[in-house]
């Protein structure tokens, strides 16, 4: 009774929701289908925080009413916001700190698993913030770059570290608001006060609050788990690796790692590696051990060593309708609970591992990262077992799409530059002469509220046509991977200017870096274009903007304010939680950038996105005298 073309433009995915429906199972597009999003809770317009309530005003007349304490449309607009991205900067920072438990257990020799992977990295980390590192030993740098990096988190007054990699001008403006984040913990604290019932009841003193928290991601928890992954698995450079679901092999043991912490994946990766392992799953019969990611801590390892993906956030429930998925091991964010059941209809073991996320119902087989070798080979044995008595019928879409991937920013200042200690004076040089008309980050989920993909690969086509340079993160870096565009010889559909950088570097039109959390790769490039020099003194003055097209996570939310409060024009797709025509949304949508910040837009359409951005673009381009 669907047409699942309307659900997504991916093949693989559309084949696999075909096969899940004959066999009788349903998934988050048909759920989302039959469960209409409530109108008053969309447009934010109703208030839950206390029970004197909940009270719901009107969307349509939303100054008519208040709730019964008297809030306004636009406390509670503000008020819900920021709750949401203190929600998303804690997935975020929790995330980052799991990174640094484990750093500091590597520091303190309690760790033999891991250990530190990238000298280099970790030395130019810690000179970043301060740290000496001249004719130092790695070890006591590193100590020093861990407790220096706790205060992240845990730092009650002062501003975090990494506010040092923050343009002078930028960081001015932060300080002039008051908005320098002091530490995660303290700024998600705060704005939960000031968030309850009867506390902060100006929307504009709210979302001062909201910025400084989404900050203390941005600039914090996600800068943290970025650069730490880096020192302890590698600094990502580029290299082809595959895409889609036509990676799973029907001969071989499958196992699907799918989540956002990298350390369950590197143990996983030398667990499917080992060779005592590799001999049982021959005697099952199997060819060998095939593992793939999805989602986050995939495209991380996507970027970092090559590991086929499967597929984005609205893929992870129809590959266990292939049959082939012997085991999904999952650790935090992202995963819909549904997968238990999917996995429970086609024989998928099904595993948590993380003791922050388990699921009803799940086989739960805790990772430790004293010991992760535990839990990882005991996943793969018991994928040895569901390859060994496979129940059913195994349909595998044949589709595999090649790319570049791994562009870090340290390599996109060595490839443009030319030497490792490079930079990014000739992407500015690129900027300026008008080769490159500016650059655009395109980030986030997948949503089933919107056609898959689609958003992402019309919105990025369009840009990299008008000459606009695309680095991705997350889902929406595999949706553009999967539609081809992560080639060198994707050149052919940026415009002359992008194509003929793109064919003198070798390089594509777009740039995988990784991860949600990698889109603080991003902030540091913004951060490094300013400090070249020649494209203004801050990042609001800089050519550049960002996009979620098909977001749907509290954290995107909390990504596109830490953009908007760095200084970046930021559009959403789907739908945006405020009213227009409201206070709240006016100071989102206009008085943040009259203020020295970015601002956020909003649009449905792929192509209104595009030029929204590339207008903004163009007007950044005239206040710094570059047009034409
Ligand atoms: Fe209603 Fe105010 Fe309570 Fe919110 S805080 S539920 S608006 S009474
Ligand atoms: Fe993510």
């Amino acid at each position: 009774e669907y047409n699942f073309r309307e659900f997504s433009t991916c093949e693989a995915t559309i084949q696999m929701l075909q096969k899940a429906a004959a066999d009788g199972v349903e998934t988050a597009f048909q759920r989302a289908a039959e469960m209409k999003a409530c109108p008053i809770g969309a447009d934010s317009a109703c208030c839950k925080h206390c029970a004197m309530g909940p009270c719901r005003l009107n969307p349509k007349d939303p100054y008519s009413k208040v709730g019964v304490c008297g809030a306004t449309i636009d406390t509670i607009a503000a008020r819900n916001f920021s709750r949401m991205v203190a929600a998303g900067c804690a997935a975020h920072t929790d995330h980052g700190m799991t990174m640094l438990d484990v750093f500091r257990e590597v520091v303190n020799g309690r760790i033999a698993d891991y250990k530190i992977k990238d000298e280099e990295k970790l030395r130019s980390v810690a000179a970043s913030i301060g740290i000496e590192v001249e004719g130092r030993e790695t070890m006591e740098i590193a100590k020093d770059l861990y407790e220096e990096l706790e205060r992240t988190y845990t730092q009650v007054e002062g501003e975090i570290p990494f506010a040092k990699r923050v343009p002078e001008k930028t960081l001015e403006t932060w300080r002039k608001h008051g908005i320098v984040p002091r530490g995660a913990m303290r700024e998600i604290m705060e704005i939960m006060h000031r968030s309850h019932m009867g506390v902060d009841q100006d929307y504009e003193n709210i979302v001062k609050q909201c910025s400084r928290t989404a900050l203390a991601d941005g600039w914090g928890g996600s800068m943290v788990a970025t650069e730490i992954s880096d020192i302890l698995f590698g600094t990502p450079k580029p290299h082809v690796a595959g895409v889609n679901m036509g990676f799973l092999r029907e001969d071989h043991v499958n196992i699907i790692v799918h989540g956002h912490e990298p350390n369950l994946f590197e143990s996983m990766i030398d667990s499917v590696n080992d060779p005592d392992l590799i001999a049982k799953a021959k005697e099952a019969g199997a060819a060998g051990i095939n593992l793939l990611g999805m989602c986050c801590s995939g495209a991380e390892v996507l970027s970092r060593h090559g590991v086929p993906h499967a597929g984005n956030f609205m893929s992870t429930e129809v590959v266990i309708a292939t049959g082939a998925a012997d085991a999904m091991a999952v650790d935090v964010q992202c995963i819909k609970q549904a997968l238990v059941q999917m996995s429970e209809c086609y024989g998928t073991k099904f595993f948590t591992t993380n003791p922050r996320a388990k699921i009803e119902g799940a086989q739960h087989v805790e990772f430790h990262e004293h010991e992760p070798r535990k839990c990882t080979n005991k996943v793969v044995e018991m994928a040895i077992e569901r390859f060994r008595n496979r129940p059913g019928r195994v349909v595998i879409p044949q589709r595999r799409d090649m790319g570049v991937h791994g562009f870090s920013h340290e390599y996109i200042n060595y490839m443009l530059g030319g030497t490792f200690r490079g930079s990014y004076t000739p992407l500015n040089d690129n900027i300026i002469n008008g080769r490159i008309r500016g650059v655009a980050g395109v980030v986030g989920c997948t949503n089933p509220r919107v056609k898959q993909d689609w958003y992402h690969v019309e919105l990025v086509k369009e840009l990299i046509k008008n000459n606009v340079l695309v680095v991705q993160t997350g889902c929406s870096q595999i949706a553009l991977a999967k539609a081809g565009l992560m080639k060198p010889d994707a050149a052919v559909l940026a415009g002359d200017g992008l194509a003929e950088v793109c064919e003198t570097v070798g390089m594509p039109p777009v740039l995988g870096c990784g991860s949600c959390v990698d889109n603080s790769r991003i902030l540091i490039a913004c951060a490094e274009m300013v400090r070249v020099g020649g494209l203004g003194d801050k990042i609001s003055d800089l050519p550049v903007a960002g996009a979620a097209p098909e977001y749907m996570s509290e954290k995107a939310l909390c990504i596109g304010q830490y953009f908007v409060a760095s200084g970046v024009y930021t559009v959403f797709g789907v739908t945006f939680p405020s009213l227009e025509g409201t206070k709240f949304h006016k100071l989102m949508f206009e008085g943040l950038e009259e203020m020295g910040f970015g601002k956020w837009g909003f649009a449905t359409d792929p192509y209104e996105m595009a030029r929204m951005m590339i207008d903004h673009i163009d007007k950044k381009r005239e206040a710094l005298g570059i047009m034409g």
